[in-house]
């Protein structure tokens, strides 16, 4: 196999994304940080140099790292953090993993202040590969103007109200306009940033791949006059299905086919951020409600003037296809390649998640009634390799034990909240086999047929979902709620997958070492 090398230098420097200047998280210099693009089978060698002022770690979200449990980048899980002015390399390869991924810091919510980037696996036997001519990637993502070290103590002030921090800005594929009037005296800001430009070609196909890197925020996506067809879902390759409107929730990654057959003009590109279903339940998504939310590119054909677009968005009514404040219904998305379910599993575990006030009133996010604590600075996967049995974890580590190979878990998610939450596995992907709104699991609306493979679904309000995976790779696995405020809340359960196996394994000296500087 062929290595590819890349050096991601962490440094935080002044940039105004939307127009609004701050102090951000870059990587070499930039946000959103650069592409890694490596074909199916390649080795990564990605080299992190940190010179920021705080401790970092990068997560490869969506690679299963078989083998390699140590290099997920998880702090407190699967290593020590990177302390400032070191550097370290992660090294591992994805298998024959292919698609959409991204790669974020998991240290605190510092992926919020600038440390993501888009990840992406090209596959030489991608079935879709004459359907486009050629292809984008497109990130989404919410912007605050405030670092998440000033939020996050905020959030953890007694009585707060429990929202998530409400986002300045949103951002396309890094560009953002800030309506300036609203910023406070004294900052610098400029309110005619330009925004997001995409250049095509009429009559040729594009394949976009939206990844919505945000800390918080869900968006619904399109493009005006041009419908996308979904191909790909995190890595799995998906029967055509074509939308106007696209609910994309946090690390949720599409690839859409885009076909450029509309006069040549200039066409609004639109991410509108969900966040009117925190307050109300909309009945249309609303594109103009708040002008600073709902971010727009361009959509620009070869012949256009460099002129705004004055395409309408889609009247987009709630359906029975999309509705409000709800993640697409999974049961439109089939698998490209027949993959069905084992159809009984092994093992189950049931998964109340809720957040509420303790009796400080202070807000947390509870697992059966645990908030997570991470030990930072004493990874889980070092206890075990030191012989420590994971059982014996202390409750606030959320630890679940499986240690048979071949076994087949189930985690029925129920979620006590009135928000959905975006629930991520990592070491696997899962068939997403039922979810509804349901109080308790409806096993009439199982599919054990062709249910869809991801790693992030949503749990609805209120509601449930079941996931399945198998029992095949020893390791620490987090799984948690995306939204990055809530993982610091606490809703976080450790996996710990074949802790005999994992335990026989080899820690790498490099990865021993970064836990020497915090003892
Ligand atoms: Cu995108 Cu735990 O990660
Ligand atoms: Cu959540």
């Amino acid at each position: 196999p062929i290595t590819r090398k890349f050096n991601l230098l962490l440094q935080r420097a002044y940039l105004d994304p939307d127009g609004f200047t701050r102090l951000v998280w870059t990587s070499n210099g930039q946000y959103p940080g650069p592409t890694i693009r490596i074909n199916k089978g390649d080795r990564l060698v990605v080299n992190v140099t940190n010179n920021l002022t705080d401790p970092a770690t990068i997560h490869w979200h969506g690679i299963f790292q078989r083998e390699t449990n140590w290099f997920d980048g998880v702090a407190g899980q699967t290593q020590c953090p990177i302390p400032s002015g070191v550097s370290f390399v992660y090294n591992f390869t994805a298998g024959d993993q292919v698609g959409t991924y991204w790669w974020h810091s998991h240290y605190l919510a510092q992926y919020v202040d600038g440390l993501r980037g888009p990840l992406i696996i090209h596959d030489p036997d991608d079935p879709f590969l004459k359907e486009y001519d050629a292809e984008f990637i497109l990130t989404l993502s919410d912007w605050y103007h405030r670092p998440s070290g000033e939020l996050l103590p905020l959030r953890l002030t007694p009585g707060y109200s429990g929202f998530n921090p409400v986002p300045d800005a949103g951002l396309i594929s890094g560009k953002g306009q800030y309506n300036c009037s609203a910023a406070p005296q004294g900052s610098k800001c400029n309110s005619t940033k330009t925004p997001a430009i995409y250049k095509v070609v009429k009559d040729k196909k594009y394949r976009f791949r939206i990844i919505n890197t945000s800390g918080a925020a869900f968006f619904f996506f399109s493009i005006d006059n041009h419908p996308l067809t979904i191909i790909e879902v995190e890595g799995t390759y998906v029967k055509p299905y074509t939308v106007n409107t696209l609910p994309i929730f946090i690390s949720q990654r599409y690839s859409v086919i885009v076909n450029a057959n509309q006069p040549v003009d200039n066409y609004f590109i639109r991410a509108t951020m969900a966040r009117d279903c925190i307050f109300n339940s909309p009945t249309t998504i609303n594109h103009d409600s708040a002008i600073n939310y709902n971010v727009t590119g361009i959509f620009r054909y070869d012949g256009a003037p460099n002129a705004t677009p004055k395409s309408q968005p889609y009247n987009d009514d709630f359906t029975k296809s999309l509705l409000p404040c709800r993640d697409l219904d999974q049961s439109y998305l089939k698998p490209y390649y027949p993959t069905p379910p084992p159809q009984d599993s092994t093992i189950q575990f049931e998964f109340q998640v809720t957040i509420r006030q303790d009796r400080e009133n202070v807000t947390k996010a509870y697992i059966n009634n645990q908030t997570f604590i991470p030990d930072l600075t004493s990874p889980s996967i070092s206890k075990i390799m030191l012989g420590i049995d994971p059982k014996q974890f202390p409750v606030y580590q959320n630890a679940y034990v499986y240690d048979k190979e071949s076994d087949v878990v189930d985690i029925v998610l129920l979620n006590q909240n009135g928000a959905d939450h975006p629930f991520h596995l990592h070491g696997h992907n899962f068939w997403l086999i039922g979810s509804g709104t349901e109080r308790v699991v409806n096993k009439t609306k199982y599919n054990l047929v062709d249910p869809i493979l991801r790693d992030v679904t949503t749990v609805p309000g209120g509601g449930w979902a079941v996931i399945r995976y198998n029992v095949d790779n020893p390791g620490c696995w987090a799984f948690h709620c995306h939204i990055d405020w809530h993982v610091e809340l606490g809703m976080v359960a450790q996996l710990i997958e074949l802790p005999t196996k994992l335990a026989d394994r080899v820690l790498p000296p490099e990865v021993r070492n970064l836990c020497l500087q915090y003892s």
